[in-house]
């Protein structure tokens, strides 16, 4: 017969094909501590449902402690033909231990276990992603603070559209990972739902009392279907998605990074310790950094896609195609906790420069809204008013000069609404601290958006 710990129906020993084929225990060892803790919670509730013994429940607790403490110092043998995760360590107790060990799956199916793994395992997940998440809203609003006088372009369309305060701009980006955190702190709740007890797909009818491991886990709530439960992978997708914003905000902020270190816009200028050269030509500095992370949403769309894919037809309930879950989840998580991390790292070491900045806003006629907005208050109609300016900005070209270098009589030829009051409307730091609309780039308004921020943060 099989050797299998379910091999009692089978006649012959299973293909070394098919174990190499089917084990995960590769990639879900990283499981183990969750696969431990669930372990640990289950049997100090069998113990008081009366289903094993209090000695047989100390023996497992020990067993499974010193297992645990074996795998952390890199002496536990993972045994591929084990095929994953629970049974390793489950063969491993029972070694150790005898019958106790043998008790130790009462009640309890791999599959609302690797439910139950994957849970207690995302739960924590989502606290380190929100402690990396936090960190880069800290950095970017260290520089945002640093920032606070600093005026840029704002583009529409990558062409220069309204000055703003490179403040409002990082800002925009600590938003974005303030939403992500909102986001995940909402998905944390779906997935902290206690999903043991469901055992195979129907329950069971042994004596079990779920309320008591949700509450020795910190489970909230348990869940209410039991077919469901063991067919639900909707907490790793949902997971994944928000995996995938977080990227592309990031990889957005990349995009901006890597055009603003070129020499034809050069706003900034990454430290060199976080760039890299060229092997042939000798003058380059290439900031792969925020390329790489920029590549990296790739694979983290793929990830979810790739889940996404293989959930859509599965009849209820548990199915083996479940168990590739893992492995895109798994790469999603590290891809963007390390680009997190990279991320905040080099930003520290970022220089933005605030005169080139400065300067990219002249020449382009930013403070055209500016002169509508002025005739506006002068009670024009906005559309007619958005004419005139234009007017204003092609003679501005004819003669090759500013807006605000344009002479009172030739705007007032376009214009008798204009008057000498114009001038400040048409200077760069006039037109940003005019917008003073909520949520707007005027300086009085980003000090407010950071100082609440900060707030939030618990900066003082
Ligand atoms: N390794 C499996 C997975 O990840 C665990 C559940 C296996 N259940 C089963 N009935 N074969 O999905």
């Amino acid at each position: 017969p099989s050797d299998k710990l379910w091999g009692g129906r089978f006649a012959e020993q299973a293909a070394a094909s098919l174990e190499d084929f089917t084990t995960s225990i590769h990639y879900d060892s990283r499981l183990f501590h969750h696969d431990i803790m669930g372990s640990k919670a289950h049997a100090r509730m069998l113990v008081r449902q009366q289903l094993i013994t209090a000695e047989e429940g100390e023996a497992i607790l020990q067993g499974l402690d010193d297992i645990e403490a074996d795998i952390e110092a890199g002496r536990f043998r993972f045994r591929p033909e084990l095929e994953d995760i629970h049974m390793n360590i489950e063969k491993a107790l029972t070694d150790r231990i005898g019958e106790a060990g043998a008790r130790l799956h009462t009640a309890r199916s791999r599959n609302d276990q690797i439910n139950l793994d994957m849970r207690l395992y995302l739960r924590d997940e989502c606290e380190t992603l929100d402690g990396l998440l936090t960190a880069l809203q800290r950095r970017l609003a260290a520089l945002a603070r640093k920032h606070l006088g600093t005026i840029m372009p704002g583009y529409t369309h990558l062409q220069r559209a309204q000055p703003v305060l490179l403040a409002h701009h990082l800002l925009a980006y600590a938003t974005m990972f303030g939403r992500d955190r909102g986001r995940l702190a909402d998905c944390k709740k779906r997935i902290n739902v206690l999903p043991l007890g469901a055992a195979a797909i129907a329950g069971t009818g042994l004596p079990i009392d779920r309320d008591q491991v949700a509450r020795d886990l910190g489970f909230p709530e348990v869940s209410v279907n039991s077919m469901d439960t063991v067919a639900d992978r909707d907490f790793v997708l949902e997971t994944l998605f928000c995996l995938n914003l977080v990227q592309l905000h990031l990889s957005r902020l990349s995009e901006e990074l890597v055009l603003w270190s070129t020499k034809e816009f050069a706003f900034i200028r990454i430290g060199d310790r976080y760039c890299t050269g060229s092997s042939l030509m000798p003058q380059k500095k290439n900031p792969d950094i925020p390329e790489l992370v920029r590549g990296k949403s790739g694979r983290v769309t793929g990830a979810l896609v790739s889940l996404l894919m293989t959930m859509k037809g599965l009849p209820l309930s548990y199915n083996r195609d479940m168990q590739e879950d893992k492995e895109p989840l798994f790469d999603a998580l590290d891809t963007v906790k390390a680009s997190l991390a990279i991320t905040c790292e080099m930003l520290g070491d970022t220089v933005f420069d605030a005169e080139k900045m400065r300067a990219a806003t002249e020449g382009g006629f930013m403070t055209a809204t500016d002169l509508a907005d002025y005739l506006v208050k002068k009670n024009l109609p906005f559309r007619q008013a958005h004419g005139v300016a234009g007017r204003i900005v092609a003679r501005c070209q004819e003669l090759g000069c500013e807006l605000s270098e344009l002479p009172l009589a030739e705007m007032q030829a376009v214009s008798p609404l204009i008057g000498p009051d114009i001038g400040s409307s048409l200077s760069i730091e006039g037109s940003v601290n005019s917008r003073i609309s909520a949520g707007g780039t005027a300086r009085a308004r980003v000090e407010e958006a950071l100082a609440a921020l900060e707030q939030q943060l618990g900066i003082h």
